[in-house]
């Protein structure tokens, strides 16, 4: 099940949100000693990542994924890890206890199943869980198009339910990327969709309007409950 949330505008939506990584942080460490927090690329979330820097005191045992990945180098600006560095890792004062940043190591070495692969080892090996690790929260975005994490409409990586990463063809630049499957999206404990502006409106609506592969962010909610965190202009037509 998909829940919306409207925020009065993209500030406060990224405010809400990441009050909410925070708060799902500081539970799991609480519950099982360490938090593993699967975190989204693209426009949307830099801002919400500067407010988490601020509003986590204490990092420690605190595992970051990212839940797709561009095939460009780490430090490329097209890189999500690159994001990561730039709005949240860079707020986090070095004297303080860092979390720890699972990068997609293999992203720029022109291998994508490569990549894959070695992704989904370092998961399987670190997170606990089964069948699927068991992540504490997934943040993603939603595209124009419905789609989320690196699933585009009608993708067969849709369908996959057994691998946990995979590369695929991206259907925004850059071309080739990583992403979560379905599977593991599903079975973290807590998934957030965050989403700002007009332009995804109709996006918004489709995500709500019940699972459909022309609109992968929908199908997240099948066996599982998710929060749509949207501004008031992304949330106009639902
Ligand atoms: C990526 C993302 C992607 C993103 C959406 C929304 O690597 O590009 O993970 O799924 O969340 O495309 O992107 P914007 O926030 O830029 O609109």
């Amino acid at each position: 099940m998909i829940e919306l949330t409207v925020a009065e505008d993209a500030e406060a939506a990224a405010r809400l949100c990441a009050e909410r990584i925070a708060r799902a942080i500081d539970a799991a460490r609480a519950e099982r000693g360490h938090a593993h927090v699967a975190l989204c690329g693209g426009e949307t979330p830099g801002r919400m990542y500067e407010l988490l820097a601020e509003q986590v005191a204490d990092w420690r045992e605190v595992h970051l994924w990212l839940g797709d990945e561009r095939c460009v180098p780490l430090d490329d600006p097209d890189s999500n890890h690159d994001l990561l560095v730039r709005t949240l890792l860079a707020r986090i004062p070095a004297d303080r206890p860092q979390p720890m940043v699972h990068a997609v190591t293999r992203a720029g070495d022109g291998d994508p199943p490569a990549a894959a692969t070695a992704y989904e080892r370092a998961l399987r090996a670190t997170v606990p869980g089964e069948p699927f690790p068991v992540l504490d929260l997934a943040l993603q975005g939603i595209g124009p198009d419905g789609h989320t994490a690196s699933l585009f409409p009608d993708d067969p990586a849709l369908e996959e339910r057994e691998r946990l990463i995979v590369a695929v063809r991206r259907r925004k630049p850059p071309p080739e990327g990583v992403t979560m499957t379905l599977p593991v999206l599903r079975a973290a404990r807590s998934l957030i969709l965050l989403v700002r502006g007009a332009d995804k409106a109709e996006a918004v609506r489709a995500t709500l309007a019940g699972p459909s592969v022309h609109t992968p962010a929908s199908l997240l909610g099948e066996g599982a409950h998710v929060e749509l965190i949207a501004d008031r202009a992304a949330a106009a037509a639902a």
